[in-house]
């Protein structure tokens, strides 16, 4: 195949030239002895001699091999064969972890799928087998299918909004798919900031990892004071690692500033936790309306408070949301306005998951 042999330092100037003029070859740029490169050309490209070329010369090599563009390329050739359909279509990662969802019949190649994975992606490490979401600590199940240098460990780091978090999909919760999510609440929380007219203070007992936190804390002025927590251990170690390293370029010191690892609904005995905070955040969807009465006691008694928090919750319920969280916050000793119940995304043909949010004025 033609090549046009240039100096390295020319390499972009002459591949956008190239482009632009309709005679740039669909393979790859070759490296060429003495520092030189050759970029390759299509058929419609001009003759050697002609200006154009500016004195370069065109050489015929082997073009660049193309690199597999999809993990299913690099599977043996027999497995090759099966149809596209037969794989998974999706998979995540976080860090250098992939988890991915293996049906049956999958299975009996799942390890050669996973080396596959591995030689596309130089950033995963390790590949694990997604067997599904159990416990109150609403950990994976996971089984490791092929690891880039042996180890068989799941702790990473994940960025989110520019901020590094420490997980363990083995070990504990955390979802980016609720991204999103937290930046509302960031945004959320910069309006009852404004509104009260001083730092927030805020509890945030199912905290898991406490991905919610680094937009808060990097938010100058925004939070004087944090009790975090959850009941899984795991998340509560990581948890202490997150909040040092997020608030350590910090020039305001935070009070309170409590990690505590205890089920939130015990929080309200404690008098180091209960009648603090401003801001509360209730994140245990499959049950978050049942804990609520025993978290109300945590808001400071005096001024207003946010009750912020997501559930998943019966469709044909959906109506009847609002009323239900306002009778709580009365039936609490509180006076509920700007109450909201708003769907996030579809979770079963029957159960939705939503956020809910209600002010609230104490008495
Ligand atoms: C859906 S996760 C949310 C984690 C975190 N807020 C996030 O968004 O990544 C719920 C968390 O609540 C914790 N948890 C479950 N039951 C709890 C309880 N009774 N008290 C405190 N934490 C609990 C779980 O271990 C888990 O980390």
């Amino acid at each position: 195949m033609r090549h046009l042999s240039v100096p390295r330092d020319q390499t972009q100037v002459w591949l956008e030239r190239c482009k632009a003029n309709g005679w740039l070859g669909d393979t790859g740029v070759l490296p060429l002895s003495d520092g030189r490169r050759g970029v390759p050309l299509n058929e419609d490209a001009p003759f050697d001699e002609d200006p154009c070329w500016e004195g370069l010369t065109t050489i015929d090599v082997p073009p660049k091999a193309q690199s597999p563009k999809h993990w299913r390329e690099r599977l043996p050739s027999d497995l090759q064969k099966l149809p596209d359909s037969f794989w998974p279509s999706s998979y995540e990662v976080q860090g250098d972890v992939l988890l991915v969802k293996v049906e049956d019949d999958v299975l009996p190649h799942a390890e050669a799928m996973a080396r596959a994975m591995i030689e596309q992606m130089p950033s995963v490490r390790i590949v694990c087998a997604d067997e599904g979401v159990s416990g109150d600590f609403r950990v994976r199940d996971l089984r490791t299918l092929a690891s880039r240098d042996g180890s068989q460990h799941t702790a990473t780091t994940v960025r989110e909004h520019e901020f590094i978090i420490h997980v363990d999909p083995s070990e504990i919760y955390y979802s980016a798919r609720l991204s999103k999510q937290r930046l509302n609440t960031y945004e959320v929380l910069q309006a009852f900031r404004e509104r009260l007219d001083h730092p927030l203070i805020v509890a945030d007992p199912y905290a898991g990892v406490g991905p919610v936190f680094p937009l808060l804390l990097n938010h100058e002025g925004l939070v004087s004071g944090y009790i975090a927590g959850d009941l899984n251990p795991k998340a509560v170690n990581l948890l202490k690692t997150n909040l040092a390293s997020w608030t350590r370029k910090s020039t305001s010191s935070l009070s309170p500033s409590i990690v505590v690892c205890k089920d939130a609904r015990a929080w309200k005995e404690d008098a180091e936790l209960r009648g603090k905070a401003n801001v509360v955040l209730v994140n245990l969807p499959h049950d978050s309306f049942e804990h609520l009465p025993d978290l109300f006691p945590l808001f400071n008694p005096s001024g207003l408070g946010l009750v912020r928090g997501w559930a998943i919750v019966e469709r044909t319920s959906l109506n009847g949301l609002v009323a239900k969280l306002e009778t709580m916050v009365v039936a609490a000793g509180g006076t509920p306005s700007d109450t909201l119940v708003s769907e996030v995304k579809g979770f079963s043909t029957t159960r939705c998951f939503v956020v809910f949010q209600s002010i609230i004025t104490w008495h």
